[in-house]
Parts: structure tokens; sequence; C-alpha cells
């Protein structure tokens, strides 16, 4: 009897995998882990009598919760309400799916839909569906990316640097916030300067506790606020110790200064702090949603946010994070879509994930790509990280979809991180705050993260911050202290700024800057995608700057230069004959030693040829060597081998080394042995050709050449394979007949 279950050396190597580290979950509603679908969500209704709504989803009005009576006050536009409940969902759903409805149309019918009417409409949606919903419905035109840029050390000189370094790729909005609160005032200074630095207009905020969240908004620091954070159910709103009013209450505080302002939501809160009431996530942040736009608020960061690994977890849980995305938008507020904790140990479904967001293009693609590596990520991860930028920008170019960001060279990074760390130093310099020395600088300039920087003296850098905080100087102080210390661009852009908090048109619906301080908001780059041919696409200027990854080559790259002159030791004699004799005919492609000199894995011609000789001989056989002129195909040039061949037993060689082992009798594209993979071809596996030849032409039985398999060769080499071919067939002479060729060589035998 066996006692052990035998183990399956495949489930074994499964269950070590990435995505095996993560935990899974089967559906519980009662403790809302339901993404969508809850049995004990609501059906959809409304009734409203003289003006007012009576009923709302399935609850009366003296029934209502403080979030029933917030959006039954604020959220539903009355005028449409009937209407936009009287129609059915599956045809909202047909509408956001279709590109000949315009954005406007659905938009004004959500307008007046319940929390239980638009979880009910995305029952309808596929992902694919969802996907070109959102690629209609989101508000700005031109997609953009935030960025976190944070570190565990709270160096002032890394974050500024890290943060040029991001407003240089791209980044629209760039945020920080604090291990230690106390920090604040000092990590928004730096990113403040640093992406200033960078470029000019980048928005900045940091996550801090809303009333110092606040100070620092009015001292110039930041300029925008997101993490204006509701819930779907009444008691994890209470937890927070907030209502939908006290937030949107903040919210007019913060845009009365000028700031804009973003709420965030996100599925898997409210069944995180056990407060779900056995309602689906979907369905609550539908409520969430609602309160929003109740608030007043332009825009929502959500997308599960922090949560995301609870959505994760159960079934259908990334579908139910595109459908918050696509909610939001259909409510017409500016989306700041998530991916930005970590979603996946597995790099296959982390990227799968950000596809639903990045296909389909989202006001903020990630709220918050990790422009620093994980480990010093205080937000919690971000999906993608600073170790992923060069992956990015190749999935940009290759689906010429515009995901925020463009390739940046090492030596730019560089000078920008330089000139970042080095404004930030002239600031606490002018400020008299603790110093921060040249060689914090230079580690600042190269460094990858926190532990390439040397550490600081916390205590003093903490009481200078608490100094400050208590202090009159703000950002006017900041900018004086840089023009008087040589950065007067980087003063310029934060006067600019400044400047613009009254001006405060990027307060209009998903507002930026462009690269030139200008607004780009729903106004004047409002969403017109209407199918084929229309809305957003990367071209002209921005696609060709998307193509220009620093590792792309030029093609002529991957050639080695003519070598001119061919090998002396290879003469040709004159028209190749029909051989008689006991011989192989070694059959050489028509660039071989002229036009080309080495193989696709470097080795000189003039060896391979000794190789596959010395092979030949030490069987005891002659071998004879042809060139041919009418093809360039490796197969053509065996056939050709063999059929000149006394023995029958041909040998194709190609310029880039692809050989092949031919007998007169088969078909052309069939062989005795063929060697595809020529970059693995080594001097011995060459020579191994030769002395099977030999022994076929012998009749002697053979055992065939052994070569490593290397899959990635072809995928590594592809390009110079192209070249190189197209190389050896610009030598093709069609009508030129095989020739004879002497190579110049003694065996050592
Ligand atoms: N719902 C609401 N707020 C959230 N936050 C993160 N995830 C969610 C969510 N799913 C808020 C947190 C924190 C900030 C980063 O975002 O409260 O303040
Ligand atoms: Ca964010």
């Amino acid at each position: 009897m066996r006692t052990q279950m035998e183990r399956s050396k495949r489930f074994d190597l499964l269950a070590k995998r990435d995505i095996n580290k993560e935990t899974y979950v089967e559906p519980w509603p009662e403790a809302g882990l339901i993404v969508a679908d809850s049995p004990y969500d609501p059906q959809p209704s409304l009734t409203i009598e003289d003006g007012c709504i009576i009923e709302m989803d399935g609850v009366a009005h003296r029934d209502f919760d403080a979030l029933d009576i917030f959006i039954a006050s604020r959220a539903l536009d009355l005028d449409i309400a009937e209407e936009a409940m009287a129609l059915p969902s599956k045809e909202y759903a047909r509408m956001l799916a279709d590109i000949n409805v315009p954005r406007s149309e659905v938009a004004r019918l959500i307008s007046g839909c319940t929390p239980a009417k638009l979880t009910e409409i995305i029952r309808h949606l596929n992902v694919l569906e969802m996907m070109m919903g959102l690629a209609k419905m989101r508000v700005r035109r031109t997609p953009a990316n935030q960025a976190h840029v944070t570190n565990w050390r709270e160096h002032p000189a890394l974050l500024a640097a890290d943060a040029a370094e991001a407003a240089l790729r791209g980044f629209a909005e760039v945020e920080t916030t604090v291990r230690v609160a106390r920090f604040a005032p000092f990590n928004a200074l730096a990113i403040l300067v640093g992406t200033q630095t960078g470029r000019g207009g980048v928005l900045t905020q940091c996550s801090v506790e809303e009333a110092l969240g606040l100070r620092l908004a009015m001292k110039g620091l930041t300029s925008y606020a997101e993490t204006l954070s509701v819930y779907g159910t009444e008691k994890t709103f209470v937890d927070g110790d907030d209502t939908p009013w006290s937030k949107a209450f903040l919210a007019s505080a913060y845009a009365s200064r000028g700031v804009k302002i973003r709420f965030t939501s996100g599925t898997g809160s409210e069944a995180l702090m056990g407060r779900a009431e056995k309602k689906s996530m979907l369905y609550l942040e539908a409520r969430c949603l609602l309160v929003v736009k109740g608030a007043g608020s332009q825009g929502v960061q959500n997308g599960s946010i922090s949560c995301i690994a609870l959505p994760e977890a159960l079934p259908g849980g990334v579908r139910a994070v595109l459908a918050e995305n696509l909610l939001a938008s259909m409510l017409g507020l500016e989306v700041a879509a998530g991916n930005d904790a970590l979603a996946s140990h597995s790099s296959i479904r982390k990227t799968a994930k950000l596809m639903l967001q990045f296909i389909p293009g989202a006001d903020f693609i990630f709220s918050g790509y990790s422009a620093i590596p994980k480990r010093d990520n205080l937000f919690g991860g971000g999906n993608f990280d600073a170790e992923d930028f060069d992956d990015y920008n190749v999935l940009q170019r290759d689906m010429q979809i515009d995901g925020g960001l463009r390739p940046i060279t090492e030596a730019e990074a560089l000078s920008i991180r330089r000139k970042g760390a080095r404004a930030i130093q002239a600031v606490y310099r002018e400020l008299g705050l603790p110093a921060i020395s040249d060689e914090e600088i230079d580690a600042a300039t190269v460094a990858h993260g926190s532990d390439d920087m040397p550490a600081r003296e916390i205590v003093p850098d903490l009481e200078a911050a608490d100094a400050f905080m208590a202090g009159d100087d703000d950002f006017i102080a900041v900018i004086r202290a840089l023009q008087n210390s040589g950065f007067a661009d980087v003063a310029d852009n934060i006067l600019e700024m400044g400047r613009q908090r009254i001006a405060a048109d990027y307060l209009q619906p998903s507002a930026i800057f462009d690269a030139d301080f200008k607004v780009q908001s729903a106004i004047n780059d409002g969403n017109d995608y209407l199918g084929p041919g229309s809305g957003y696409r990367p071209e002209g200027q921005r696609w060709t700057e998307m193509q220009a990854i620093p590792q792309a080559k030029s093609p002529e790259g991957f050639v080695d230069p003519h070598v001119g002159e061919p090998l002396s030791r290879l003469v040709e004699i004159g028209p190749a004959d029909r051989g008689t004799g006991r011989e192989v005919v070694l059959a050489l492609g028509p660039a071989f030693g002229s036009a080309l000199a080495t193989t696709i894995g470097g080795l000189e011609h003039e060896d391979v040829l000794e190789a596959i000789l010395g092979g030949v001989a030490a069987e005891g056989m002659i071998a004879r060597i042809v060139r041919v002129y009418h093809s360039s195909d490796c197969a053509a040039i065996g056939y050709v081998g063999a059929r000149l061949s006394g023995s029958g037993i041909g040998i194709g060689l190609q310029s880039r080394g692809t050989t092949v082992i031919h007998q007169k009798n088969l078909a052309p594209l069939n062989n005795l042995e063929l060697f595809p993979q020529s970059p693995s071809l080594t001097l011995q596996t060459y020579q191994a050709i030769g002395r099977n030849a030999a022994r076929y032409a012998m009749g002697i039985p053979t055992v065939p050449v052994a070569v490593e398999i290397d899959n990635g060769a072809r995928l590594r080499l592809i390009v110079k394979t192209a070249l190189l071919h197209r190389r050896e067939t610009d030598e093709v002479c069609p009508e030129r007949p095989p020739q004879e060729l002497r190579f110049d060589w003694e065996p050592d035998l």
C-alpha cells in the first residue's frame, strides 16, 4: 500500500511560481467578500413625488442612511432620473460599447441613475466592452500618468533627484508621503523643487492627515490633494470620523485656495473594515462615486487603490476594478485609475491587470507609478516601479499607446537628478536648514534608492521641519532662495505654479499642465473618441519620442562593416563540374568569405572552413569547395552541393553560419541533418558536421551531431539574421552557375 501521494514534478514547480504566492478565496457575500452581484445587493428603483425622492433602490426615504440622503439630494439629476431609470440597463451597456453613441449622450442619462442601476449596467459588460466604454467615457482626451516619489530615508536630495527624473520622464503629477509625519513639509518641498527642475507644471501633493495637508497647500508647497477618502457604507465613514458633508467641506477648503482636488475610493475598503453590510464591492463603490460627484469633486482616484489585493483574491476582481474606473468616468469624473499598489507577485498578472487601463487609456493610467524602487515606496508599492521603466516604455512602443511616459537617456537622467539635488541643497542653504553636503548630492545623482544614500541626522531635520511649519516662510521664500543661487529657471517655474493657483484654471475637470504650462482639461482637451479615426492617438512628435528608446539601434549597426577584399585564401578557379569520385562537396553562400567575413555567432569564415574540412579529412575523405551564386537559401545551397558531389553528399553553408548536410536523392527541402540555430554552432560542431558528411559519403552508420537548443537565440538575433540574410541575398546572381573554389589550407594530421 502506498502511504504517500506521488508528487508531480510539474505541480511541484507550479507551486513555486510567483502566481502561487498570492491568496485566493471563494466568495462570501455575508462578509462582503464578493466583488459584484451579491445576493443582498438591491434592485434598482426610484420613486419621485412632487420633485422629491421618496424611495431609492428599494429603501424608503425614512430608512435612508447618510449616504442615501446625500446621494438623493446632491448626486441625482431629478430632471433626467425618470427617463434614465426607465431605460433598460442592457441598453446602457450597449451604448457604452457602441462607438456610434457619443459620450455626452451616455453622460446625460447616467446623471439620473441610482447606485443599483449603475451596478446593474455593469452586469452586462465584459472587460473588452468596458475598455471600449472607458476609451470613450474618460474625461480628458490625452491620457496621463501620476508618480509616487518617496524613500524610506526621507532624504531630501534623493526626493528632489527622483522627482526631477520623474518629471523628465513625463509624469503629470508627482506625489509623496511620509514615514514620519513631521517630515511632511520637507518632503513636499523636495518634490516641489525636484519636479519644477525636471519640468515646469508638474502638479504635486503630499499625502498626510487632512489638516496638515491643507496647511502644506496653503504654504504653496503642494498643488493638488487626492486622498479625500469616501466609503460605501455609513459605518465605515463614521469609523473615519467623517461624513459626506465633512468631505465636501474639506474639498471646498482646498479648492478655495486654488488646490486641485480628487477624492479616493475603491472596492474592498468596506469589507476590509468589516462593514460591508453584505453588499458587493461594486455596488458600494457605485455609492461612493455618487457621493464623490455629489460633493462636487472634479475627479476620483479609484480602482481599489490600497485594497487591490482583496478584490484580486476573489473571482472577477480584476474585471470589477476596471468596472469601477468605468463607472467613475461615466459620471464625468476624472479618474486616476489605480495600479498604485502592488497588484501581484507575478509579472504576468500585474501586467495583464495593467492592460485594462493602459489600452483604453485613463486620465491617469496609474494613480501612482512607483518612480522609485518598491523598497522605497511608502504608499504600498506601485504596481510598476522604477525597475520597470524600460518595460513600460517598450509597451508604449509596441502598441503605439500613450502611457504618459517617455524614454530618457542615462546622461539626461544623471544631469537632471544632479540639478534637482543641487536646487534643494541651495534652498536648504539659503533658508538656513540643516546643510545638504556635496557628497549627498553626488550620491543622490547616481542613486537607485535609499540604500545608496548616506544617512542623515534625523533630529535636526525634524526640528527644522517643525520650525518651518510654525514660521511664516512659504513658497515665496523658496523662490527667492532659488533665484539667489543660480536656479532662476526653477524659481520661475515655482512662481508660475503660484500664479496658476490664482488663475485656478487647473481646477477645471481633469486638468493638467502641458509642457508649456498650458492647462489641458475637459474644457479644451475633452475626449472625443467615437471609434476608428477619432479620439487621441499618439502621432507626430509624440510618437517619434515614444519610439526613441535608447536601446534601439540603427539597422546598419547589426552587420559588420563590409570586409571589401575577399578572403585571399579562397580563390575562384572556374565553373564547378559534377564530380565522380569519393568526395564531399562543401557549397558556400554567395557572400561567404567575400561580402561577409564572420558568422552570426562571430566565428571567422576562415576558421569555419578549416573546421569542416578538418572534420572531413579526419574521416579520410576529400572535400571540394564550390560557391553557389543563384540562391542565398540554405536548402538550395546544400542541394546544389549534393548534386555536384561524386558521393551525392553535400554540405550547404550560408554566410551567417546556418548549415545543412544534404543527399542528392532527397527532395530539395528534405535533408540528412539541418543546423538552423547558427548562433549556437561552435568550431567543434562544424568539425563534427564535416565528419558526419564524410561518414555518410562512405556509407557508414552515423549518429546525428548533437546541438544545443536555445530558443532565445532567434528572439535575440532575428534582426541580425534578417540583415545578414539580406546582405547575402544582395550577392545573388541568378544566371551565374556554381564556381569551383580553391582554399589554401593544410590539414594538421
Ligand atoms: N477607499 C477609500 N480610500 C482609500 N485609500 C486607499 N484605498 C482606498 C479605498 N479603497 C486612501 C487611504 C489613504 C490614501 C492613500 O488613499 O485612506 O489615505
Ligand atoms: Ca495617488
